[in-house]
């Protein structure tokens, strides 16, 4: 997505080598409009999947996920962090690390939300390690749900988070691929 691009490189700061900070478009103040073309993007790319609802996880996600549900016309299900385990018979339920917050936390859905009848595409906003992503799929696997494939606005492809889920025979795509975060500059793919 160009446009995307474009905006990366104007609003993204370099934080660190491995951290690009999208705090202007994406992680903390959102451009509606933006957003609304990434959600037709993904729609384009999945509709002939016959989705019925959108997943994605609280809270960066969210913005993306609900466009992209309002394009296909469907539901959009965020899981929702939670600080300790509660077991509950009525959620999913998956411990993941998270790589920008050094901390473990527990995602869950309502089971009253995702089935086995769903065919669930997964949205999220910057890819890198892929702990949230692998936690999320294995909740759909525990739904029993089938999942399309996966739409990330930025995948980092110096980090093994997407390709290691492509190696799990999972479609992803993404918006803008960076290769590299070097001396302060955005090097895309
Ligand atoms: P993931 O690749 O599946 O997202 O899992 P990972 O454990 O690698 O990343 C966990 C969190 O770190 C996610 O946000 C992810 O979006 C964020 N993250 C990873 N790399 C970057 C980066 O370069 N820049 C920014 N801004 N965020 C990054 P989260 O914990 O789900 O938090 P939230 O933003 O959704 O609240
Ligand atoms: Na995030
Ligand atoms: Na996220």
């Amino acid at each position: 997505m160009e446009i995307l691009k474009q905006r990366i490189l104007e609003e993204g700061v370099v934080h660190t080598h491995d951290v690009l900070k999208l705090d202007a478009i994406l992680n903390h103040q959102v451009d509606p409009q933006l957003i609304m073309e990434m959600g037709k993007q993904f729609a384009r790319l999945f509709r002939e999947q016959n989705v019925t609802k959108v997943l994605t996880i609280e809270s960066s996600g969210i913005s993306v996920a609900f466009a992209t549900a309002l394009e296909l016309g469907v539901p959009m299900v965020f899981a929702r962090r939670k600080k300790t385990l509660t077991t509950d018979a009525e959620t999913f339920c998956e411990r993941v690390p998270s790589f920008t917050k050094g901390i473990v936390t527990d995602i869950m859905v309502s089971k009253k939300y995702l089935t086995a009848n769903d065919r669930v595409l997964l949205i999220d906003d910057i890819i890198a390690n892929g702990d949230a992503a692998r936690g999320i799929i294995r909740i759909i696997e525990q739904a029993g749900a089938h999942l399309v494939g996966m739409g990330v606005v930025v995948e980092k492809t110096f980090q093994a988070g997407a390709r290691t889920i492509r190696e799990q025979g999972i479609r992803v795509e993404s918006l803008a691929k960076i290769a590299a975060l070097q001396n302060g500059s955005i090097i895309f793919e």
